[in-house]
């Protein structure tokens, strides 16, 4: 049995879906802090999901799944990602991020369960030395937000060689796009990613799009960033568990493309693809936003035999096929 930590959430949803599709049983727990019970209803329809409502940071809610499920491995998304607000209240990221994790590596080591595949983020890397950003580039965190993920995976490093817990830590570079059926998507309250939030301002009673800085030097004034599609980086999640059933070592992998698009490149995109013209105000730069985030893939493919296949358009039109499903619903 395969159990998922934040499974109600983007991405672990997207996973679970996948995972369901496969014919594989698994378990969800969730305190539904930014995840949604409707989700959980929707993925229910698709296969054999048990789903608990607990929190990380309750320690017996998770080991009663521990007692209850036969799990083998784990997915862990669980966890709040808000960057700014990591900033503002430390102490809500520490605690939910690290304690949470904590107790349930501790319920892994107690119950016997070996196998983790981790979400980290590229927000471990900080301001980047050089791109594109390799496994190897220096992890020095600028938010509170990174340093959570960073202390995980050492966490998860001290882990292996005391108790033999194998992990795979994933640092993703910016996820984007939805389930190709429209089925589950991205919904995140108040969402700060760039392309749901350029999509909602196309629609009724959307906002002008605020667009924070456009005087760096990059081609045409915005930041660039590397835009991994949700379908590509389920199935590395995938290729990462099949990586520690097959005995491999505890490691980590970047998931992203090797390209790069301007935020103004983006924003054309989603011109072309919703057919509108999209208001948007030039604001000025963000403290904390480095210019350039690129992945380099290459050890995902080679370890992994990864490759991510859907580009950046695919993964808009999806996210916009999410974001206008109940008007066409309806
Ligand atoms: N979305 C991105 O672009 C991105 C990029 C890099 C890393 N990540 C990481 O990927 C993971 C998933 O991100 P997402 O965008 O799906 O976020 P999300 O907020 O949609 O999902 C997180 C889920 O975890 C649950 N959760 C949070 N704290 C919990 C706790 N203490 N106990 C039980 N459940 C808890 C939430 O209710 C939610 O369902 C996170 O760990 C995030 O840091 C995301």
């Amino acid at each position: 049995m395969i159990l998922i930590t934040g499974g109600a959430g983007y991405i672990g949803s997207h996973l679970a879906l996948a995972l369901l599709e496969k014919g594989e049983n698994i378990v969800i727990f969730d305190n539904l802090s930014t995840g949604h019970i409707e989700t959980i209803e929707t993925l229910k329809k698709y296969g054999n999901l048990n789903f608990y409502q607990g929190d990380l940071l309750d320690k017996n809610s998770i080991d009663k799944v521990f007692e209850k499920e036969n799990i083998e491995s784990i997915f862990h998304f669980a966890a709040f990602s808000q960057v700014a607000e990591s900033v503002k209240n430390p102490k809500k990221y520490y605690r939910n991020n690290v304690v949470g994790t904590l107790n349930l590596l501790d319920s892994m080591i107690e119950y016997r369960v070996k196998k983790i595949v981790f979400s980290s983020t590229a927000a471990t890397y900080g301001e980047p030395n050089y791109i594109p950003i390799d496994e190897i580039h220096p992890q020095k965190p600028i938010n509170a937000y990174g340093q959570t993920k960073l202390m995980i995976e050492k966490i998860m490093d001290d882990y292996d060689k005391a108790y033999g817990l194998k992990s795979v830590r994933l640092r993703y570079f910016n996820v984007a796009g939805a389930d190709n059926q429209s089925r589950i998507g991205e919904w995140h309250e108040p969402e700060t990613h760039l392309i749901p939030n350029i999509l909602k301002s196309t629609l009724e009673g959307g906002k002008t799009f605020e667009l924070y800085g456009y005087d760096y030097d990059t081609k045409d004034g915005t930041c660039v960033r590397d835009y991994i599609n949700i379908e590509d980086l389920v199935n590395a999640h995938i290729l990462a568990l099949k990586y520690l059933d097959n005995g491999g070592k505890t490691d980590y992998f970047n998931l992203g493309t090797n390209n790069g698009n301007t935020v103004k490149e983006v924003f054309k995109m989603c011109e072309d693809i919703t057919g509108k013209k999209i208001p948007v105000k030039l604001m000025p730069r963000r403290e904390g936003d480095p210019k350039s985030l690129i992945a380099d893939n290459a050890k995902a493919k080679d370890i992994l035999k990864w490759k991510p296949e859907k580009s950046l358009n695919m993964s808009i039109n999806s996210a916009y096929r999410w974001e206008i499903k109940d008007l066409i619903n309806n």
